[in-house]
């Protein structure tokens, strides 16, 4: 199979990179990444080295450059992993979600109509199904629930996956469509909860927790969510949404103390800052579909994939430390200086 990745150079696309090479030695596999402030080249060395890989500089959302690159390579199948990922940043500023997010994701199906891809597969999240209440721990996202955002990250995202839905039943293309809980582990970019405390406990740095830390978030390690998408991809059913996710419910304070303990900090780090705008309250997802239909199962209970992450982190300080030194302590500034 020739398959187009696209946002490979970024956290979960770059862990799907690795897991297909592994996995599928005989697949080839294209890289198309814009490089972002959160795409990383550097993260993608080891693959580069490897034959059936190749990587494109580009953007998803231009739609010459994209039709270019389809009509020269010829995917058979298309992964689009590829957006602004920030609920922070779309706070900030919705514009350039809505352009990656959704007219980027609508010109990849235009040019997957136009040249037969075989497989188009939208990767998208939990939180278009907006939150849930703390007090009804019997609550969960199924795929039957109703699409209802609160940020304008999540808006678009929805919006991605309308747009998905609306080309199967209006022109036949064949899709497929994932909603993952929060994934966590390698390359994980440090402005992201878990590795954003990971990177600054090991420098002694104070530990941002919004409000209280009683949000709830559902943890997925990395490689299982990569596990998930081979399988959708290889037994999925055409036209069909599946959630993933690995019952791991915790509050951010639960998360925050469990790395705290795992790199032997203390938990005079933490420091209570003003809430996120909007800010959903709980994430859950019920995989039975993927698990019955499909047969899927993760595989880390959340202890053992926080010490590996931890681990990794520790293994890997060139690799944060670049981005830390470089334009990401601007954005540190700007977003938490006056909080
Ligand atoms: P990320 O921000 O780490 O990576 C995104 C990648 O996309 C980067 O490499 C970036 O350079 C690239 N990119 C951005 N705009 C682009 C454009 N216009 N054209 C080409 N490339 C572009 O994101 P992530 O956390 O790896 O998330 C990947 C996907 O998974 C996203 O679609 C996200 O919505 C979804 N998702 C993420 C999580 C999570 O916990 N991180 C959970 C569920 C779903
Ligand atoms: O649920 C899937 C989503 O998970 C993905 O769709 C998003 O792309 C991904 O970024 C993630 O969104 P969250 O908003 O849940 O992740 P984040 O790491 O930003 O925050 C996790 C929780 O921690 C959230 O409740 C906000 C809180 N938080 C976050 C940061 C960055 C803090 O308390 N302090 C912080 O400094």
């Amino acid at each position: 199979m020739k398959i187009l990745v696209t946002g490979g150079a970024g956290f979960i696309g770059s862990n799907f990179v690795y897991y297909m090479l592994a996995h599928h030695p005989e697949d080839e596999i294209i890289c198309l990444d814009l490089l972002t402030y959160a795409g990383n080249l550097q993260t993608l060395d080891a693959a580069l080295q490897n034959p059936k890989f190749k990587f494109v500089k580009g953007d998803i959302a231009d739609r010459a450059f994209v039709f270019d690159l389809f009509r020269k390579e010829k995917p058979e199948v298309v992964v689009n992993f590829a957006a602004e990922s920030h609920v922070d940043r779309s706070i900030e500023n919705p514009e350039i979600f809505l352009t990656t997010n959704i007219l980027g994701t609508s010109v990849l199906m235009d040019a997957s109509r136009e040249f037969g891809v075989q497989r188009y597969h939208q990767i998208s999240t939990d939180e278009v199904y907006g939150d849930l209440p703390l007090d009804r721990p019997d609550l969960m996202f199924t795929e039957e629930t109703p699409l209802h955002t609160s940020s304008p990250y999540s808006s678009s995202k929805a919006g991605a996956d309308l747009l998905v839905m609306a080309y199967h039943r209006t022109y036949g293309l064949p899709v497929t469509l994932t909603r993952c809980s929060n994934n966590y582990g390698p390359y994980h970019f440090p402005e992201k909860l878990i590795p954003l405390i990971i990177t600054r406990a090991l420098d002694e740095k104070p530990v941002p927790v919004y409000g209280t830390g009683a949000n709830v978030r559902d943890w997925l390690y990395v490689g299982d969510h990569c596990s998930a998408i081979d399988l959708v991809l290889r037994k999925g059913k055409v036209g069909e949404t599946y959630n993933v996710g690995g019952h791991n419910e915790r509050s951010n304070l639960e998360v925050v103390k469990a790395v705290l303990r795992e790199l032997g900090k203390p938990e005079s780090l933490i420091t209570y800052v003003t809430d996120r705008k909007g800010h959903d309250r709980r994430y859950a997802i019920d995989p039975t579909k993927i698990e019955k239909e499909l047969g899927w199962q993760p595989t880390y209970r959340f202890d053992e994939g926080i010490k590996v992450t931890v681990a990794w982190y520790l293994e890997n300080k060139s690799w944060w430390e670049n981005i830390i030194s470089g334009d990401y302590q601007a954005y540190y500034q700007k977003m938490y200086q006056d909080r």
